[in-house]
């Protein structure tokens, strides 16, 4: 048996899956988030334990006997969050999240202080990443900066909890702002323009490799004898195309979720900074992935639902079934933008509003706007060199036929519904554990999932999509200085 423990923003999930990769038990517990100021972003690295252990045991109660076979634990989790740990292990304070926007200044200092982070880390400072969250600790709570130990990802803190063990895994680490992206070791000169050194760091595996075996107090809790091992999994997004069989080059997937994210597998690192493209290791040895990020893609429609008290779902409903492309433009930039702006101030906005326009307008406007902003990110990824022909796509707003046919026109490429999307990176955290169990071929683990539809995109749409989409590209810097 083998666990995957996936430390989101808004759940745990712990999957357990036999040999067979077939789902054994599958729990998920929320979790809260604390917005203390605009664009802060917070929780209790203590919340996500308690809620793993609530989960865990769950399982153990309902499914005592594949328990107690089991054999790993992969990790997966919500990238960038700064979890601070002092001498004695105690945390600092609550974790800064990756939707946090509170040190887009520190990014723009920390990139004037050493200039070569954008060739060594091969990504750009932005706000949601970890080094420029430490840099605004130390101006904004040097007495916290100062009591420092340990810095740990959120999914790395899990794995202290449940090993004891310092340590984070490529991926993740890639997101921090901190690692030689291309060498995939930490860096002493990107952690020096942070007041910080590797002694600060958790040592790095690979995600297909051991970082340590589960604490024996644990083992007797939960009712296991023999060594339980913890592989080193994944940031969430790496883990994801892991559960999803997204590994060889020119893989895709997009994720509709609250955040948005277009990810490409390749097997060279090929960094776009010029166009805030994320250039990652992915969790699989020699190999790397690039993503574009939208920090409110779902989530914006999520906005628009509860603005006009109605459900998502509700919404959606009322869309025409054949769709013409609406005479409104929508910007999702509700919570800043990464690609290709990076931007932690860019504002969202309608455009092209008159007294015709009827809610039906405005909801299709949204769903357009936001594939608008996967496309962007398409062309960031194209412009470095990466392209795919298709994509799998999952999330919650994957549950809209009509948007995905608008995202498909949009990118011009077919998405791929997969049979069971609900477990993306808990699954890729567990197919990890596999890996690391028993040192196979994570191309043997890591296999495409089973497709219920395609989305092909809608011929006639396609070239209406191109012309809206040339004027929304005018928008961003049309109503940057109105935002700022
Ligand atoms: C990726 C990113 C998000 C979080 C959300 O760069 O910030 O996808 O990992 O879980």
């Amino acid at each position: 048996m083998y666990m995957g423990i996936d430390i989101g923003t808004s759940s745990i999930k712990v999957v357990l899956i036999d040999d067979e990769q077939q789902t054994i038990a599958t729990v998920s517990e929320p979790l809260t988030l604390s917005r203390p100021f605009a664009g802060w972003s917070e929780q209790n690295p203590s919340d996500w334990w308690a809620a793993s252990c609530r989960a865990i045991d769950t399982i153990c109660a309902t499914h005592q006997t594949p328990m107690r076979q089991l054999r790993a634990i992969g990790l997966s989790g919500q990238m960038h969050g700064a979890c601070c740990l002092d001498k004695a292990n105690e945390v600092i304070r609550p974790a800064i999240l990756w939707n946090d926007g509170r040190a887009s200044q520190e990014c723009t200092e920390l990139e004037l202080a050493c200039p070569t982070s954008r060739s060594i880390a091969g990504n750009i400072a932005m706000a949601g990443f970890t080094a420029p969250k430490l840099a605004w600790l130390k101006k904004h709570e040097p007495q916290n900066f100062e009591r420092i130990a340990k810095v740990l990802l959120p999914k790395d803190y899990i794995r202290f909890c449940l090993s004891g063990d310092y340590c984070s895994e490529m991926s993740d680490a890639s997101g921090t702002l901190w690692l030689d992206v291309a060498k995939r070791q930490w860096s002493d000169t990107l952690l020096a323009a942070t007041d910080l050194d590797t002694g600060h760091m958790p040592k790095l595996v690979e995600g297909t490799e051991v970082s340590g075996s589960l604490h024996s107090h644990l083992q007797q809790r939960w009712g296991i004898k023999q060594e339980v091992i913890i592989a080193g999994g994944a940031g969430d997004n790496a883990a994801s195309a892991c559960g999803m069989g997204v590994i060889n080059p020119n893989q895709a997937f997009v994720s509709l979720g609250t955040s948005g994210v277009l990810f490409v597998s390749g097997e060279s690192f090929l960094p776009n900074t010029d166009q805030a493209i994320h250039a990652f290791c992915h969790a699989l040895p020699n190999s790397w992935h690039q993503m574009g990020v939208i920090l409110s893609a779902a989530d914006s429609l999520e906005w628009f639902a509860q603005s006009v008290n109605q459900s998502v779902p509700e919404l959606d409903a009322k869309l025409p079934t054949t769709i013409t492309p609406s005479d409104c433009l929508f910007l999702p930039y509700l919570n800043g933008e990464r690609t290709p702006h990076n931007d932690a101030n860019a504002r969202g906005a309608f455009i092209g509003l008159s007294r015709r326009t009827r809610q039906e307008d405005l909801t299709q406007a949204v769903m357009e706007g936001v594939s608008f902003a996967f496309r962007d990110s398409q062309e960031a990824l194209l412009a470095s060199g990466s392209d795919f022909d298709s994509a799998i796509v999952v999330g919650g707003g994957a549950q809209s036929t009509t948007w995905l046919t608008i995202l498909s026109s949009v990118i011009n490429r077919p998405l791929k519904i997969p049979a069971n999307s609900d477990l993306g990176a808990a699954l890729g955290a567990a197919r990890l554990a596999i890996c690391a169990a028993n040192k196979i071929d994570p191309a043997s683990v890591c296999q495409d999932p089973k497709i219920k539809t395609i989305i092909e995109p809608a011929t006639a749409l396609v070239s209406n999509y191109q012309e809206s989409f040339e004027q929304y590209r005018k928008l961003y810097s049309a109503l940057k200085t109105i935002n700022q």
